[in-house]
């Protein structure tokens, strides 16, 4: 975009005008200056369909009345496609109702990640994992700018409950941070470049991010290059001015103009620059101007054919969901050969299709699943129907399960619909339980007594316990599917569709498994991330959990067989990898083929492995295809906080092909590029040197010389003091030897080793070059601990009995005081071979033969014997 038009634009408004855009005019839409070639941009929610409000009543506050729209699967289902050309298609055909309906930018998708089933919008959101939701989040951004719409990539950042969302202040480490929630952002804001991002209402490490320069600012603009707008959330502003300073661009809604004028003030009385106020204006007009470019593009919308989209929500429902059991090949269902289906429970003719919240659309129309299988079966099946349970309460009504029951008796097969009613699940409150209501459960065991071919199909949100799953022989996971719910549904159980969905989240066991159960809400208004990088599979994996259904995991009518497996690593550290995929069952179907990768022997602990590409490839019986994916080097590191940088561990790194996180059908190593060597620091530890040649270089020499130079032992038999030195930064040397090396000896120590000086070698008297200016300072200490000056010169009981053994007139002092038996013999023998000192020997010796006063005595005798060769420092 022209940045001198919009900078010629800025300047024709004057200073109320410009903070007049900080915030909406209203609901749905920004401020606009007309005359000024300024437009306003509209809006509206949500990620699976419009929701365009309907002009409410007067004086009525809410989520009101919307227009009519097609409701698509929401993202906790479309995520289960594993297919970004899916998304993207559904984007694309969100995109053009709203282009028909004057919209500009939509209000998602949401990509928050799945930390806690108990999240009360999990439905609002695609995974566990930030590899896929970040991907599917950039097909979304490109479907919908395929028609020239905008999308905002909400909600940042650490939106991951519901509870007290609007004040929580969530704890979340660095590396957390970095791997697991900005991840998904990151990815879809480098590789999609949306127009707007929504940031979030919470705050993250003690700061609201509606001000947080580090989130705003440093990392979103800086860092990943983004070049739209930051909305807020609606109503997520708490001090305006310093969200103007932190990078928040457009507070919405429209606040009647109360925090504009707190900006207004701000730049009159010189608390905020206005060069800051300027960067937001320009931002804002560019997002306006590009939003009338799009527009302009776009030209006048053709209208929308909704049976097309009607059939396109049907198509993602059907590849999104996910049979988790099919005992005995029980589906697809033969409808030649069947001639009673029962059909039963309340949300067969009443689905839940959609989440309540600010996403709630309002459909063209809801197909049901009764009325879908009643089309597919026409009239050669005889469908027989019961309630099952109620959803208005839990209680367990005896008349309602009986007739289930009777009626299940009665069919060649049931289907079962259950699932968690509306009011369970919603924007605003999280859940309390992962548990169906008591009422269905009782109804589809009885139901599974009296009819062993019993299918159940889900309908929920957020995860579910399903602790009767050994009940039924099918399960089919249907999340929530949107308005062609019943026709996708249908599709699945008479096979007019394989099912090809996969698991975008871990189904536990129970949820005191899942891995943020200890943490989740939090205490009031903070909430400690205490699993850390540990979310979904990456825990199960590592603490080796049993799970009901893994991540990545579902069935299909066919199946697939995995060969072949290729990877090999170029020098720039991109890895190709491939394999072969074949069908070898007998009907067509779509496999999604899942890359993860490990690092089993690494140091630092990282999940045992983590998705890094996935695809998914449609297959005729027989057919084999081969699959390609291409790794960068970046897929194979970590974020180490310390260093702040994405880091690479040496050595092999494993790359694993599979059906689920579980399901690992081939794996190879590959050795990739060895990483720059990390600069060493005052921090940086014994270990650290020794990883570094340079480093290892010096070790070497302070561990062989240093006794010669300075006179005092290092003694590498003392296993306490060895594990102290492997224990201790760099830094420490200059307080443990009582400043003999100084903060100068530390800096030379890291010039030489980080390679910031010419010489090859490392030279130890360099440590010692300011020991005479020190001297002065510490005269009286080091004579106090190191001994007198000419210390060094002279043998001590600190020496290796071996050298005093060597030197006769050392020898004649032991002499003096040893008995004679132990001056010669084995004893000896092996005091010498073990190198040990002599006041080690004292210590060895009992008392009443070499009392600690003949030890004072001895060393005050040797400390009269100059030492050979001795080395001047
Ligand atoms: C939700 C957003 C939504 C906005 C507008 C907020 O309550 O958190 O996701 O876009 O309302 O409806």
């Amino acid at each position: 975009m022209d940045s001198s038009l919009i900078t010629k634009l800025r300047r024709k408004l004057n200073l109320e005008q410009m903070t007049s855009l900080c915030s909406g005019e209203n609901n749905w839409e920004t401020k606009s200056y007309e005359a000024l070639g300024i437009p306003k941009v509209v809006m509206s929610d949500g990620p699976h369909g419009l929701r365009v409000e309907a002009e409410k009543e007067e004086g009525k506050i809410g989520v009101g009345d919307s227009l009519p729209a097609t409701c698509f699967p929401p993202a906790t289902l479309a995520a289960c496609s594993f297919d970004e050309s899916l998304i993207k298609e559904m984007a694309s055909a969100i995109a053009r109702e709203a282009r028909t309906a004057g919209v500009d930018l939509i209000l998602g998708p949401g990509l928050n990640i799945k930390r806690s089933p108990l999240c009360g919008r999990n439905f609002e959101y695609y995974s566990e994992d930030p590899y896929l939701s970040g991907h599917l989040a950039k097909a979304f951004v490109e479907g919908a700018r395929k028609e020239h719409i905008g999308a905002t990539l909400k909600h940042f950042l650490g939106n991951n409950q519901e509870t007290r969302r609007m004040t929580v202040n969530a704890l979340i480490d660095e590396r957390a941070l970095r791997e697991i929630y900005l991840k998904g952002f990151e990815i879809a804001v480098k590789e999609a470049g949306p127009m707007a991002v929504m940031c979030s209402y919470n705050s993250v490490n003690g700061e609201f991010l509606s001000q947080s320069k580090h989130f705003l600012t440093e990392i979103l603009r800086n860092e990943w290059g983004f070049e739209g707008i930051v909305m807020t959330d609606w109503g997520a502003v708490y001090d305006r001015v310093k969200g103007v300073k932190a990078g928040l661009d457009l507070e919405m809604p429209g606040s009647g103009g109360v925090n504009d004028h707190k900006i207004f003030d701000a730049i009159k009385e010189g608390k905020l620059k206005k060069t800051r106020l300027n960067e937001m204006a320009e931002r804002l007009i560019a997002f306006a101007l590009e939003a009338e470019e799009n527009r302009q593009a776009a030209g006048t919308p053709e209208p929308v054919d909704i049976n097309e989209q009607h059939l396109l929500a049907r198509r993602v429902a059907a590849e999104s969901m996910v049979l988790l059991k099919n005992e005995d090949s029980l589906l697809p269902l033969d409808k030649e050969k069947l001639k009673t289906i029962a059909v039963i429970g309340k949300m067969a003719f009443d689905p839940r299709y959609q989440g309540s919240g600010s996403s709630k659309i309002n459909p063209y129309r809801i197909e049901a699943p009764y009325d879908a299988i009643a089309a597919e079966t026409a009239d050669g099946v005889k469908l027989l129907t019961a309630q099952g349970y109620s959803d208005s309460s839990d209680e367990k009504h005896k008349r309602i399960v009986r007739e289930a029951v009777e009626t299940a008796g009665k069919a060649d097969v049931a289907v079962v619909f259950a699932g968690l009613p509306d009011k369970l699940e919603s924007e605003g409150y999280d859940r309390t339980t992962i548990k169906l209501p008591e009422n269905q459960l009782e109804m589809i065991q009885r139901v599974c007594e009296e009819q062993p071919n019993t299918i159940v199909v889900l309908f929920n949100g957020g995860v579910v316990d399903l602790e009767f799953e050994d009940q039924p022989k099918a399960v089919l996971e249907a999340w929530l599917g949107g308005q062609a719910v019943g026709a996708a549904v249908s599709d699945i159980l008479f096979g007019r569709v394989n099912p090809s969905g996969r698991l975008a989240e871990t189904i536990p066991m129970r949820l005191e498994d899942t891995p943020a159960y200890i943490n989740f809400p939090g205490t009031e208004d903070s909430v400690n991330y205490g699993e850390s990088i540990f979310v979904g599979y990456r825990y199960y994996d590592y603490v080796n959990r049993p799970v009901r259904y893994p991540f990545g995991f579902g069935l299909s009518y066919t199946t697939f067989e995995y060969s072949d497996m290729k990877a090999s690593a170029a020098d720039d550290g991109t890895v190709m990898v491939s394999c072969r995929v074949k069908n070898i069952g007998e009907r067509a179907g779509k496999e999604v083929v899942q890359l993860y990768t490990g690092k089993p022997d690494g140091k630092v602990q990282r999940p045992i492995r983590e998705l890094r590409g996935f695809t998914k490839i449609d297959l005729e019986p027989g057919e084999e295809k081969v699959v390609v994916f291409e790794l960068s080097k970046d897929d194979f590191t970590y974020f180490n906080p310390t260093r702040n940088a994405w880091t690479q561990e040496e050595g092999l790194h494993m790359v694993l092909i599979g059906a689920s996180s579980r399901d690992i059908r081939l794996e190879a190593e590959v050795a990739l590029p060895a990483p720059p060597l990390p600069k060493l620091t005052r921090h940086s530890y014994m270990d650290d040197f020794m990883a570094n040649p340079r480093g290892r270089q010096v070790i070497e020499v302070i561990m062989s010389q240093f006794q010669s130079v300075t006179g005092k032992i290092i003694d590498t038999e003392d296993n306490f003091f060895m594990t102290m030195l492997h224990g201790t930064p760099v830094s420490k040397i200059v307080t443990f030897t009582n400043g003999l090396l100084s903060d100068k000896s530390v800096d030379r120590i890291l010039e030489f080793v980080n390679g910031e000086d010419d010489s090859e070698t490392f030279d130890i008297r360099c440590l010692f070059e300011d020991k005479e200016e020190k001297r002065n300072w510490f005269q009286s200490m080091l004579e106090g601990i190191f001994g007198k000056k000419e210390d060094n010169a002279f043998y001590t009981v600190d020496c290796p009995v071996r050298d005093l053994m060597a030197n006769p007139e050392t020898r004649a002092v032991l002499a003096k005081y040893c008995p004679d038996e132990y001056m010669h013999g084995e004893i000896m023998d092996m005091i010498i071979s073990m190198g040990v000192t002599m006041r080690k020997v004292q210590k060895l010796i009992p008392d009443e033969y070499y009392p600690y006063s003949l030890l004072t005595t001895i060393d005050e005798e040797l400390r009269l014997i100059p030492k050979d060769n001795k080395e001047e420092i």
